[in-house]
């Protein structure tokens, strides 16, 4: 019997709610052999992009993904453009349109994007028609990329996802990676919970997610947990006000040592960048032998190839 061979069939990757498991898989599996690239001690470059043209347009600040991407690209040899826009100066409609014209215009291949509206991503893939989309993170919808390396992180710690159980504690309500950790890790099978206060934990989700357990109690559910991922309290974006005060919230939902003591020994901690260390979780936790959190920055270089890589491929075989 001829085996069937299975294409990634996606031109964008706007988030992972389209996404099959069998995709998923194919993306974390490839970004496996490039890590191997990445690990190699001398030339960490494959060709695997050469002439190729990839526009960097963030419009929202990022340290890590911005990095990561512009390395990722680096190392499949693409030739890079970086746009950072100011976002300030014009409504978001009309930059956006405008900006795909132009993008439009030069004929890039691909556009790694990072907005803070929720869709800008997806709205852009509409109107450009030439070159794929990777979404960087976008309002408060999906970050793909950062629940791709979370994912590959706890297979390659785990060696699989099915059965694990997460738990993703904190400001839920306004993260873009619970969302598309919620897609993937429900897509793989593994078992998550929602940790946080009220305010900050919309039940609502489970009406798109039936499967998941939400919960205020933080302490109840640390001792069954093979991966606890903490978020950052996103400040900038009003979480203050949904919560009493930071004294408060340290006291029920900070990952420290106490903690972690109740924890099983094995369990691994996890978290997107960038920290408020002392607000959700303290440096001894953040820097201790549970945390893989700088394996989640290396992870992403590899991790950002494999989809730069395969939307690439898809693209010249459409
Ligand atoms: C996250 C983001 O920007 O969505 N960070 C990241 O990409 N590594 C999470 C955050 O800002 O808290």
């Amino acid at each position: 019997m001829t085996q069937e061979r299975y294409t990634f069939p996606h031109r964008h990757l706007l988030g992972i709610e389209p996404l099959e498991p069998r995709d998923i898989q194919m993306i974390l599996d490839q970004a496996q052999a490039f890590e191997e690239v990445c690990d190699r001690p001398e030339i960490k470059i494959v060709p695997a992009l050469r002439k190729r043209l990839v526009v960097n347009l963030f419009f929202e600040n990022s340290t890590r993904t911005r990095n990561s991407f512009e390395i990722a690209e680096k190392r499949l040899s693409a030739e890079i453009i970086n746009f950072y826009p100011d976002s300030s100066s014009l409504s978001k409609g009309e930059t956006l349109i405008d900006t795909a014209m132009n993008l439009q215009a030069m004929r890039p291949d691909l556009i790694v994007m990072r907005h803070s509206a929720a869709g800008a991503p997806v709205m852009l893939a509409q109107h450009i028609t030439k070159a794929s989309i990777v979404n960087a993170g976008d309002g408060a919808r999906e970050h793909p990329t950062q629940a791709l390396l979370d994912a590959y992180t706890l297979r390659k710690h785990f060696g699989r996802l099915e059965g694990l159980k997460v738990a993703i504690v904190g400001d839920i309500r306004n993260s873009r990676v619970v969302r598309s950790n919620l897609w993937l890790l429900t897509k793989m099978g593994a078992h998550v919970t929602l940790v946080g206060p009220p305010t900050l934990l919309p039940r609502e989700l489970q009406a798109t997610w039936p499967g998941i357990h939400c919960t205020n109690d933080f302490d109840a559910i640390i001792p069954e947990m093979d991966a606890i991922m903490m978020l950052r309290c996103q400040f900038e974006r009003g979480t203050g006000a949904y919560i009493p005060g930071q004294g408060e919230y340290v006291r029920y939902y900070q990952l420290n040592a106490a903690r972690m003591r109740r924890a099983k020994p094995e369990a691994v901690v996890l978290h997107p960048g960038p920290m408020n260390r002392g607000v959700e979780i303290t440096s001894e936790v953040a820097d201790g032998p549970n945390s893989v959190i700088l394996d989640q920055v290396t992870n992403g270089v590899p991790v950002r190839m494999a989809v730069l890589y395969l939307l690439n491929n898809a693209a010249m075989e459409a």
